[in-house]
């Protein structure tokens, strides 16, 4: 039996995850769950963000859901560091993937299917900073092997879900040495998928394209940045937070997680869309061997949000509601 460590967090984390949780359960998948705690909440309670406890529940486990933590203000506590970076790093995540898919929506792009792959260990979000009299130094690094290997992670993917097109984004025209050097290894791993459709495209060029014309793309290959910045792109061509899931994938774990944060305007109403955590969900179960309960559950959720809206998506039903619609569903897919 798998293991999966779950970790609802801070405001409406919680409340989707449990959502999720369910799903999975009826889904027909046995999961041994472990329970942790994690986030602004947990350090009022134990005085650590991030327990012992729970990074050893982390290391025991085959995966971790998680829903989403509050951060403090920098007045509030000035040394914070990220917990969700914290547990990438732990797992040394190096990849990840957001989907971007219209799961059904009526009035937004028919057939919308982009996967932004993101590398998720370098760049700037892992870059120590100094600062002099006259500003601040970034010092973002690129590294030929986290290149190559999130590049290979991309192919393999594309590969493996019957993808055409893999299309590497950077702005190698400015940035000529590092964003070169990401091109490229994505040159070099290209040539150990010469099934699949190869193309380039400059950051500015790309977010441009996928506002106007995101058939172009299938799936995506980029920077840390970047692919966080294009991913919200997508993410809001899709409906919205609510709708997009997430996997940060090491090389032995990985880490499921919509891309939203807590929302505390929407905690403890029963009003948070659901949808982004359980497709993460689906996410994980494919990532642990189950593919087909992956499909089933993806499915049961594109039929609910053709049956019923959250507030979000323009609806009325509510987090539990539309958790438990998903879950009808499922006997019917
Ligand atoms: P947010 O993603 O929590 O909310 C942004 C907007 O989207 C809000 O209007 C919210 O109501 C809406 N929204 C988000 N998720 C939704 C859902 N499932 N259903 C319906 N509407 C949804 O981002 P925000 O407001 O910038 O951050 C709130 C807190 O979350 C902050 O403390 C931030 O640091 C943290 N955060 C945590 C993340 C994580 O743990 N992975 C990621 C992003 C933010
Ligand atoms: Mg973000």
């Amino acid at each position: 039996m798998k293991r999966v460590c779950v970790i609802g967090g801070d405001g409406i984390g919680p409340e989707v995850i449990a959502e999720a949780r369910q799903c999975v359960d009826a889904v027909g998948v046995k999961i041994e769950w472990i329970e942790a705690e994690a986030g602004l909440a947990c350090r009022g309670r134990t005085g650590s963000y991030l327990p012992q406890a729970t990074r050893e529940a982390v290391q025991r486990a085959d995966a971790v859901l998680f829903g989403a933590i509050t951060s403090p203000l920098a007045s509030e506590d000035p040394n914070y560091k990220s917990v969700v970076l914290e547990l990438r790093a732990m797992l040394d995540a190096y990849a990840n993937i957001r989907p971007a898919r219209n799961w059904g929506q009526p009035r937004l792009v028919p057939n919308l299917d982009v996967i932004v792959v993101r590398e998720n260990s370098e760049g700037e979000y892992n870059a120590p900073e100094s600062v002099d009299a006259e500003g601040v130094t970034t010092m973002r690094r690129i590294s030929r092997l986290g290149s190559e290997r999130v590049a290979r992670f991309g192919f393999d993917w594309a590969a493996r879900h019957g993808r055409r097109q893999v299309t590497c984004v950077h702005k190698a025209n400015v940035i000529r040495l590092a964003d070169g050097l990401f091109r490229d290894e994505f040159r070099m791993v290209a040539k150990d998928f010469p099934a699949l459709v190869t193309t380039e495209a400059l950051v500015d060029s790309c977010a441009h394209d996928l506002a106007r014309d995101p058939k172009k793309f299938d799936v995506i290959v980029t920077m840390n940045l970047y692919g966080d910045i294009l991913s919200d792109l997508a993410a809001g061509l899709t409906g919205g937070l609510g709708f997009a899931p997430s996997g940060n994938y090491g090389a032995r774990k990985a880490l499921f997680e919509p891309v939203h944060g807590s929302a505390p305007n929407l905690a403890g109403r029963d009003v948070a869309n659901p949808s982004a955590a359980i497709l993460s969900a689906a996410m994980m179960l494919e990532y642990l061997g189950s593919p087909a309960e992956a499909q089933r559950l993806d499915a049961a959720v594109r039929r609910a949000i053709g049956e019923g809206r959250t507030v979000d998506a323009g609806g009325s039903l509510g987090t539990q509601a539309f958790g438990a619609l998903v879950r009808r569903s499922l006997v019917r897919v």
